[in-house]
């Protein structure tokens, strides 16, 4: 049965980075009978512009109607000023909260090709294959009450809350014991219990979860630890669970251990199996429109796309081994170039790996 796959380039490289892992479907469409139709629509700053909404209900309509959806980026400069209930980020939240995607899956892979692009010693980072699994749809990113409300005394006082139920955590920890099974069946949950009682409460949770996974082995940290562990021996993760802010942010760090932001995909999955595929890096709007952004990320996104949603874990390894035929080729965009290999575009980037697809 055709699968339907919605495309929401969105803002700043977002456009260019699609346009290349659309190449890249159309590519497994003809020439490997995959049974997918793509519409394409508007979300963030975009959406904006034409219509006064980050995520106009034609977006969430068509969203929930795709098997599986195709995102670049959202935000920029030019919709800084806006009112935050309009910002372009708001349009991807609304995306996430809309179609209770509460499982953010961020793998942080280092190909061996680009040892040399990451800031940390080869030996530290070789061979690192670290899943973060972030909670994508609760915490301090949607808590209530939230806003900047004035005092007494007339000052002004910004506030958020954070807050997760015991079925959040629960459905999320059961999310990363299920990787690690399939993985080296070692899960860290990352949380701050000493200081904040929410996390205590999830830090429980979790314990309890784990009890029908005793062949997974559960250990803990503290963030500001984890934050620190990242750089200095980031082989010891495997899976990683924590919270929505926590993921986000650690989720960066893990990145740069991998040589490039540009190269990591995303996956963000409900409980039917529907899923959002992202890079995780942003828009970028000082590189956009200039045919230098890297592609990879969103690439390996459809990559996840084909795992998680499509059912096509054949089609999902044949462009991760096209990535790695084009890395072995020396072939690289800016952001992971070194001395002595082929400094190539965009949409250069994108037919490379159609040619290795071809091959
Ligand atoms: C991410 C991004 C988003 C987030 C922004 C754009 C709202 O940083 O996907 O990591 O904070 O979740
Ligand atoms: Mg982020």
């Amino acid at each position: 049965m055709t699968k339907k796959i919605l495309i929401l380039p969105g803002d700043g490289i977002g456009q260019e980075i699609v346009a290349e892992a659309v190449k890249v479907l159309n590519t497994l469409k003809q020439k490997f009978n995959l049974a997918v139709e793509m519409t394409h629509g508007l979300v963030g700053g975009a959406a904006y512009d034409k219509t006064g909404s980050p995520l106009p209900q034609e977006t969430l309509d068509q969203a929930k109607q795709a098997d599986a959806i195709l995102l670049g980026a959202v935000g920029g400069p030019k919709w800084e000023p806006l009112d935050i209930s309009v910002r372009p980020e708001k349009g991807l939240l609304g995306l996430r909260a809309g179609l209770g995607l509460f499982a953010n899956l961020r793998p942080a892979i280092l190909y061996p090709q680009l040892a040399d692009a990451s800031t940390l010693k080869p030996e530290v980072v070789s061979g690192l294959n670290i899943m973060i699994v972030r909670e994508l749809t609760g915490g301090i990113y949607f808590g209530q009450p939230r806003g900047v409300r004035t005092l007494e005394n007339g000052e002004k006082e910004g506030f958020n809350t954070l807050v997760y139920r015991t079925s959040e955590i629960e459905r999320i920890a059961k999310v990363a014991f299920d990787i690690a099974r399939k993985r080296n069946g070692r899960v860290c949950s990352v949380d701050k219990a000493n200081v904040l009682e929410c996390t205590e409460h999830w830090r429980n949770v979790v314990i309890e979860t784990h009890k029908a996974y005793s062949d997974v082995q559960l250990s803990h940290m503290y963030v500001d630890n984890a934050a620190m562990q990242l750089v200095r021996a980031p082989k010891q993760f495997d899976v990683i669970v924590t919270t929505n802010m926590f993921g986000d942010i650690l989720s960066d760090e893990a990145a740069m251990l991998t040589g490039s932001i540009g190269m990591l995909p995303s996956a963000s999955l409900n409980a039917s199996g529907q899923g959002m595929y992202e890079p995780i890096h942003g828009s970028a709007p000082d590189i956009a429109g200039k045919n230098v952004a890297n592609p990879l990320a969103t690439i390996l996104s459809v990559a996840m796309m084909l795992r998680y949603s499509l059912d096509e874990a054949a089609l999902a390894e044949r462009i991760e081994e096209a990535v790695s035929w084009v890395l072995d080729e020396g072939l690289r965009t800016a952001d992971i170039y070194s001395a002595g290999m082929t400094k190539i575009s965009t949409s250069e980037m994108g037919d490379a790996i159609v040619d290795a697809l071809v091959a």
